[in-house]
This record gives structure tokens, C-alpha cells and sequence, in this order.
């Protein structure tokens, strides 16, 4: 695993495993939850030890049950999750301290390794009042790194008139279908790591041209496309609920693809 150092110091695997299907009924993400998460159970099995939770996806307590199952070591382990932009989490502070309390507890742990902002907060005040607790709990050393996710240059603008701690992380979409290049080159200039979501997303003759790619390198094309993304920087946390494809996708560290296959895919 290759970690990539945050802006504070704090280091995150490059790779982690997305989770917001996992554990609902026909891998639905509106889905029932089922009791159990095999692939998560999978997941840490062949080695991933960076997991992407949402206080939304309505598993937390369930995935934190499997962590805390697990053999693997706590501080091995890289959890994020996320307090959703709703009145019911962000409008008042109390609301955003249960929040997070209650996400400490589901994951039966006393601190996080990043804790994000799901969505923009349009309202000034409660985005206000949210960064600020998210600082509080930074300070206190319940949260190891605070960040955004799904926000654009004017909301990372706004959370700048008031943020004493710089957001660590902005995890947005990135994939060769929304390639949000220049929200990307604006993190990059600032310090803010991108993590892209939903990185597996192309158009079919983007996979075609991926595919003969990899071939060179033994490798898929969708093994293709997370090692272009993490060789410029950007973390990558693909979901998948094959054991194969987690394999194949934490398999990316026995090549570099060269400048010419790079800009082909830049070209896409
Ligand atoms: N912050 C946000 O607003 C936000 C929004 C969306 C998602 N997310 C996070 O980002 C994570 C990833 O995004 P996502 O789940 O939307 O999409 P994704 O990871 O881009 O794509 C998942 C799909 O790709 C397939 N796949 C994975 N690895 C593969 C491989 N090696 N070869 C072929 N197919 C492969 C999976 O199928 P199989 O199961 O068959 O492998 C699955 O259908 C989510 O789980 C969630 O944690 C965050």
C-alpha cells in the first residue's frame, strides 16, 4: 500500500474500499439492510485498511461492527465517514456533536481518521457552527484530519472566512466521465487532497481504450484507470462487491504507467 501525506501530517492509504451498498439488499444503496457485509470481511482480508463511510449510507453501525470484529490492529485502520448536510445534523452545534458521538460509538472506537462535510452547507451560519465543532473535535484529538466533500471553489471560499484548520481532504467525483479537472488542479494548488468517488465510471469506448492499455502492463483497464488516478495524486476508494475486483484493484503498485499511455488517457 502507498499512503499519501494529508496537510497535516497524517498519513492515508492512497487506496481504500467505497461502502455504500454494502450490506443492503440487492447491492441497492436505498436497499434494506442485510445483517452481515461479507465484502467488507473480504476487503480487510486482502488488505484494505482504508474504509469510506457516510453517516447516509445507513451502515455505520454495521461496518464499524466488522472493523471492530476484525483482527486488524485499530491503528492499521483508516475510517471515514460523513455528517450529512441536514437540518437534522448541522442546525445547531449540539446536533453536530450527537452526530459525531454517535458515530465514535458506532464504530466503537475514540477517534476517526477523517471525518467530512458530505455535502455543502448552503446555509452560512450552520456551515459555520459544523466546521467549528468539526475543529473542536480536531483539537481534542477524536477526529485525526476534518475535510469537505462535493464542494466547489465558492464553498471551500466561504469555509476560508472562517477556518482556523484548512479542510485536509475535498472528496468529490473524479472519473473519465466527470473529470472536474479544474476543481482538481485548484485542490492540488491549495493543499487539499482529492479523493475521488465513484472512480470506476466510463463511457464504453473510454474502457475499450483502457483495456488495450493494460495489456502491455498485464493488467485490466479498470486497473489502468485507478493507477492513472493515484499516480497523479489523487486517492481512489472503488466499491466492489467481487473479491476478484478488490484484489485487482489494490493490485497497483508493480507498475507505472509511462508518460505517452498517460496522456493517452488524459485524451479520453
Ligand atoms: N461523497 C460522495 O458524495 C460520494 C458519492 C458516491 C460515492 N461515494 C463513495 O465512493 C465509493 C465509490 O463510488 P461508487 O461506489 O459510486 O462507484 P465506483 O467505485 O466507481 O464503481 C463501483 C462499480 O464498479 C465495479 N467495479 C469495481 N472494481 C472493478 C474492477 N476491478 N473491474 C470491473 N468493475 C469493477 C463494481 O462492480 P462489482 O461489484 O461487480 O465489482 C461496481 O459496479 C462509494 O462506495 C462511496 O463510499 C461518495
Amino acid at each position: 500500500m502507498e499512503y499519501i501525506t494529508l496537510n497535516n501530517g497524517i498519513k492515508m492509504p492512497i487506496v481504500g474500499t467505497g461502502t455504500n451498498t454494502y450490506g443492503k439488499e440487492n447491492k441497492d444503496y436505498n436497499g434494506a439492510l442485510t445483517n452481515e457485509i461479507p465484502e467488507l470481511v473480504t476487503a480487510l482480508e486482502l488488505g484494505y485498511r482504508s474504509i469510506d463511510a457516510a453517516i447516509s449510507y445507513r451502515n455505520e453501525e454495521l461496518v464499524g461492527g466488522i472493523l471492530a470484529e476484525s483482527s486488524v490492529p485499530r491503528e492499521e485502520l483508516f475510517i471515514t465517514t460523513k455528517i450529512p448536510a441536514r437540518e437534522e445534523y448541522v442546525s445547531s452545534k449540539e446536533s453536530t456533536r450527537a452526530a459525531i458521538d454517535n458515530s465514535l460509538k458506532n464504530f466503537q472506537t475514540d477517534y476517526l481518521d477523517l471525518l467530512l462535510i458530505h455535502a455543502p452547507i448552503e446555509d452560512k451560519e450552520q456551515l459555520k457552527n459544523t466546521w467549528k465543532v468539526f475543529e473542536e473535535y480536531y483539537e481534542a484529538g477524536k477526529l485525526k484530519a476534518i475535510g469537505v466533500s462535493n464542494f466547489r471553489k465558492n464553498h471551500l471560499d466561504e469555509l476560508k472566512e472562517f477556518a482556523k484548520v484548512k479542510p485536509a481532504v475535498n472528496q468529490i467525483q473524479i472519473n473519465l466521465k466527470e473529470k472536474n479537472e479544474d476543481l482538481l488542479a485548484l485542490l492540488q494548488d491549495e493543499g487539499i487532497t482529492p479523493v475521488a468517488w465513484g472512480p470506476m465510471k466510463t463511457e464504453a469506448h473510454q474502457q475499450e481504450l483502457l483495456d488495450e492499455i493494460g495489456k502491455a502492463y498485464d493488467k485490466s483497464g479498470a486497473q489502468v484507470l485507478l493507477k492513472y488516478q493515484i499516480q497523479r495524486g489523487v486517492v481512489v476508494i472503488p466499491k466492489s462487491h467481487n473479491r476478484a475486483n478488490q484484489a485487482a484493484n489494490l493490485d497497483l503498485f508493480d507498475f507505472e504507467l509511462t508518460a505517452a499511455d498517460v496522456e493517452k488517457i488524459e485524451n479520453l
